[in-house]
């Protein structure tokens, strides 16, 4: 007897589909690049859960029916060839398929419906239906509401009178949207919901494509496409302040690395902090340190509502004040524009009080901009500190700033529509606390650019150990030894 799942064909699955289609979670998204083998794990999740429960009934679909019927429809209906051809078995009933109705019936008394979740027709059609299970493709191209009217038809009670497992199923490339504020931004912070789950599917991952096809997807596209759809990054989002950002790349942990950004070793790095004070928005506070090759890491962040006084109690809980060398603040806080007991008073005097002695951070947002877009980018020739590997960015995010990491992807250029404006001149205001914060931080650094000429290595950094041995050993700073 052979171990091969014959419902994903005469291959079997890969390991990325057998990790979607083992998981317990009601609801899966298999969403990233092109390729993965999406499409495909979706069709044998519903031949496989209409086999394995007879008289069980599925919804396959995706947004619209004719697009539906030119792809997704296709993979199925050739997946069932190939799974006939190699059991010798007929899966479809005879005149099984109702292309009218858009039905197709099993010979185990199982159903799937198949079609469009967009317009009237479709709403009408989903209301009346009841099921065991749903598989949408491309699933980001729908609308939420409809999704949830989906998720409500899922009740479909077997002729035995037992329910079969529920599954509600998705495949999708990374696009903005409901379906990655579900799935992929909870389990990126490392809090996925209940019965969620996010496989990250990649086109690495699937063997069964023919050679050479990754490398001319990376050669004939722009180097943001196969960020996007052949990396499967979710978070290269049109018009971000800061493209460079990679969830994989900057943070850690992350989904495929359990490596940590530890707080710093009492008295070894340059460490400092920045606060983006808020009248009735949050106020957030970042922790930062350097180490000796110049990288800079954000290792924890403080971001609440409240008064200065709780601030402050909290901040002084959060951390040690008295390691940061410098604490850096919005000069608009020095505003004298409250009074006390007949006094002029500013934020900076009532932070004072409770002994947080702030400084004045470089406020110019179009240098700050650019000085974090400078820290991100990775640098070829740097090494990365936390792997060891040749080709880094020089900022790095712990998991733990979950404030500041749901605002980086979400921080966008505002469009501004006057004829000859410069699109770039304005980051949108929303949300904008945490990496206000990150601005003043980074810009208290110099520019990686100008650091990295050799000639300057500071005494312990990577480029002054390649200046003095001059050989070619790639060994990076380690900070998680
Ligand atoms: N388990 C498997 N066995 C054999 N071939 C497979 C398997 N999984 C995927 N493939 C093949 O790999 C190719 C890509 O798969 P699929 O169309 O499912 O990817 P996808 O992730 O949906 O891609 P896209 O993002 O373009 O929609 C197809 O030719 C498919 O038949
Ligand atoms: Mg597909």
């Amino acid at each position: 007897m052979s171990e091969i799942d014959l419902f994903y064909g005469k291959e079997g699955p890969t390991p990325k589909q057998v990790l979607f289609r083992d998981a317990p979670e009601k609801y899966k998204l298999f969403g990233g690049g092109v390729g993965g083998g999406k499409s495909r794990a979706l069709c044998a999740e519903a031949i496989r859960l209409s086999m394995l429960f007879p008289g069980n009934r599925g919804f396959m679909g995706r947004n619209e029916s004719e697009a539906f019927r030119k792809t997704t429809l296709i993979t199925l209906l050739a997946l069932v060839a190939e799974i006939e051809e190699i059991s010798g078995q007929k899966l479809i009933a005879k005149q099984g398929w109702n292309q009218t109705k858009k039905e197709i019936d099993l010979i185990n008394g199982s159903k799937i419906l198949y079609g469009g979740l967009s317009g009237p027709d479709a709403d009408e059609r989903i209301k009346s239906l009841e099921i065991g299970f749903y598989c949408v493709d491309e699933a980001s191209e729908c609308n939420e509401d409809v999704i949830n009217m989906l998720k409500a038809r899922i009740r479909w009670k077997l002729p035995t009178g037992k329910y079969p497992r529920f599954f509600g199923l998705y495949a999708s490339n990374p696009e903005p949207g409901w379906l990655k504020q579900t799935f992929v931004v909870p389990t990126q912070l490392g809090n996925p919901l209940d019965e969620h789950l996010f496989v990250q599917s990649l086109l690495k991952d699937n063997q069964y494509l023919p050679p050479g096809y990754l490398d001319d997807l990376k050669r004939d596209n722009p180097e943001s496409w196969v960020r996007r759809y052949v990396e499967g990054s979710w978070d290269a989002v049109e018009g971000q302040v800061w493209p460079d950002f990679d969830h994989s790349t900057h943070v850690f942990p992350n989904l495929s690395s359990d490596l940590e950004i530890p707080p710093p070793p009492k008295g070894t790095y340059r460490q400092f902090a920045a606060i983006d004070h808020g009248q009735t928005n949050p106020t957030c506070f970042l922790a930062f340190y350097v180490d000796n090759d110049d990288n800079i890491f954000v290792y924890d962040e403080y971001y609440q509502k409240g008064l200065v006084s709780s601030h402050c109690y909290n901040i002084m809980s959060r951390f040690d004040v008295t390691s940061f060398d410098y604490i850096l603040a919005d000069p608009s806080m020095w505003g004298k524009n409250r009074e006390k007991e007949g006094r002029a008073w500013s934020v900076w005097d009532e932070y004072d009080e409770y002994d947080i002695y702030l400084e004045k951070a470089q406020n110019d947002k179009a240098a700050g901009w650019n000085r974090v877009g400078e820290y991100l980018r990775v640098d070829p020739d740097h090494i990365h500190p936390i792997t060891g590997k040749q080709g880094s960015p020089r900022l790095f995010i712990s998991a733990r700033c979950v404030s500041l990491l749901s605002e980086i992807p979400e921080y966008v250029w505002k469009k501004i529509k006057e004829r000859n404006s410069n699109p770039k001149e304005e980051a949108r205001k929303l949300n904008d606390h945490a990496c206000d914060a990150l601005r003043y931080g980074v810009m208290s650094r110099p520019s990686p650019y100008d650091l990295k000429r050799e000639d300057i290595a500071p005494v312990g950094s990577f480029n002054y150990f390649r200046q003095q041995t001059r050989s070619n050993t790639k060994k990076g700073y380690m900070v998680n030894v």
